[in-house]
């Protein structure tokens, strides 16, 4: 597939191209372009031969939220060369999404355009607690066999790349920002996808970097820079209820500085299903507050059952060449269910320094089993066999 994509991108396939200024586009970063996109994309999407839907370089377009809806009969590329930016008012009503790729087939979304979701009024509301509708700034949903690569994204209202219910999706080279105080922009969700790969990419934003939701198989995150927000974060897993299943995730080759968490895995209490086989390899750490953290007692304020006898059960996971500096004293926090234990936990030659000289760095357990190999810094005793 990656080979096709490839040959597609190099432009090896005959292709129709269809700009969105030739079908009414006007990119002054004023006028609505919302129905030039649809009409663009309605040729793009029904072409029999390989299409691309250009956008481009050197324009604005504005955008309300739009739905590149498929199945299309073949191979689409959207090649975003412009910039698109979301009208900076908020708007009301339950819209779910902004920029939504829907049940598309062999897909590539490419360019190193702008995508701007001007989020500061919703975190302005958000931060006050005034409750208004907010979406993602892009999303795929429903497809399979996709690459984005190159884009930047910016300003998210709320994440900013959402991939659920898809399959085979390549992500690599984006560049992900927003202030490190902006509510709930995660930088890439991936929810409800198997064989996910995102390489090559510089996240920044006030949330987690990449989180990994229920459903998630085969993901592999790798050379991937995060600072600042909350890092890469498995869950939270057992939201609403919800039965919690991930497994087989490698996290490989990231650097993560100033965040709040390093690599953790976050479940709520009192739920059920499992996450399991989850590598973190050769991750560099600098000033996390909680450079390996384990979080099972997760729950909305009020609302805790500690004492039902169930947990999402957390097993083999492994931190492997883990270095760094924390901000913190607790680096290596193992926080386990009382009704489910953690079992095959791998600590595999991990060095944490405390970030502050003279400061000092402590490994923590509670009900979490397991093995430690060659080098633990701060030791980790608690972890029991
Ligand atoms: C279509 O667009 C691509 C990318 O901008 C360009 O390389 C190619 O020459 C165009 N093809 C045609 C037929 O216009
Ligand atoms: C897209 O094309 C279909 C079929 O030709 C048509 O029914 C629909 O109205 C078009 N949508 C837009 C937004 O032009
Ligand atoms: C997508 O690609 C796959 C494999 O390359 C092919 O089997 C399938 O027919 C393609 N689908 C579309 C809509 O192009
Ligand atoms: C995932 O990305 C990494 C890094 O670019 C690459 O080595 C690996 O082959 C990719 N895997 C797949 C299945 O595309
Ligand atoms: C995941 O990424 C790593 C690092 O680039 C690579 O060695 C490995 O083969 C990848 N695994 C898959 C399944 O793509
Ligand atoms: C991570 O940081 C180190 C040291 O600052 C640097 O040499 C390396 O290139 C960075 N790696 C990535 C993937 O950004
Ligand atoms: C979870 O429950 C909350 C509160 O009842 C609700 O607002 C939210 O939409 C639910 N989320 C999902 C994913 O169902
Ligand atoms: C982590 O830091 C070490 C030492 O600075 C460096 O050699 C290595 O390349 C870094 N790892 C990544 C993923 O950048
Ligand atoms: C472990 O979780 C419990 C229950 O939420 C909490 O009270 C405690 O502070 C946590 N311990 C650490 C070291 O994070």
């Amino acid at each position: 597939m990656i080979l096709v994509l490839a040959c597609f991108i190099a432009g090896c396939v005959a292709a129709s191209n269809y700009s969105v200024t030739d079908f009414g586009a006007k990119g002054d970063g004023v006028t609505d372009d919302t129905k030039a996109f649809l009409d663009t994309w309605n040729a793009t999407c029904q072409s029999s031969v390989s299409s691309i839907l250009l956008i481009p370089a050197g324009k604005t377009f504005l955008l309300n939220p739009i739905v590149f809806q498929g199945p299309c009969q073949f191979y689409v590329r959207v090649q975003v060369d412009g910039d698109i930016i979301r009208p900076s008012q908020l708007w009301g009503g339950k819209i779910y999404h902004w920029l939504l790729f829907s049940h598309i087939d062999n897909l590539s979304i490419v360019g190193s355009g702008k995508i701007d979701g001007q989020g500061a009024a919703w975190w302005s509301c958000k931060t006050n607690h005034v409750s208004v509708s907010s979406s993602p700034l892009s999303s795929l949903l429903f497809c399979r066999r996709a690459l984005v690569a190159d884009l930047r994204l910016i300003n998210s209202p709320q994440m900013h790349l959402v991939v659920g219910f898809s399959s085979t999706i390549r992500i690599t080279g984006v560049t992900i920002t927003a202030p490190g105080d902006s509510p709930n922009t995660d930088g890439i969700h991936i929810q409800q996808s198997h064989h996910v790969n995102v390489s090559d990419s510089t996240i920044g934003t006030g949330d987690d970097c990449i989180s990994i939701g229920t459903g998630s198989f085969h993901v592999n995150v790798s050379w991937v820079t995060c600072g600042p927000g909350h890092g890469i974060s498995v869950g939270s897993l057992g939201m609403n209820n919800s039965r919690a299943e991930v497994s087989d995730i490698q996290v490989g080759h990231c650097n993560i500085s100033s965040t709040m968490n390093g690599v953790r895995i976050k479940t709520w209490q009192a739920r059920y299903g499992y996450a399991k086989t989850i590598i973190f390899e050769n991750i560099n750490f600098t000033a996390v507050k909680n450079p390996i953290i384990i979080d099972q007692h997760y729950c909305a304020a009020g609302v805790c059952a500690e004492k039902k006898p169930s947990a999402v059960q957390v097993t083999d996971v492994r931190f492997i060449e883990v270095r760094g500096t924390s901000s913190s004293q607790v680096a290596i926090n193992l926080n386990c269910s009382q009704n489910v234990a953690c079992t095959g936990i791998t600590i595999q030659n991990v060095e944490i320094q405390p970030a502050q000289q003279g400061g000092q760095a402590s490994s923590y357990c509670f009900n979490a089993h397991g093995t430690v190999t060659g080098v633990a810094m701060p030791a980790v005793p608690c972890l029991m066999p």
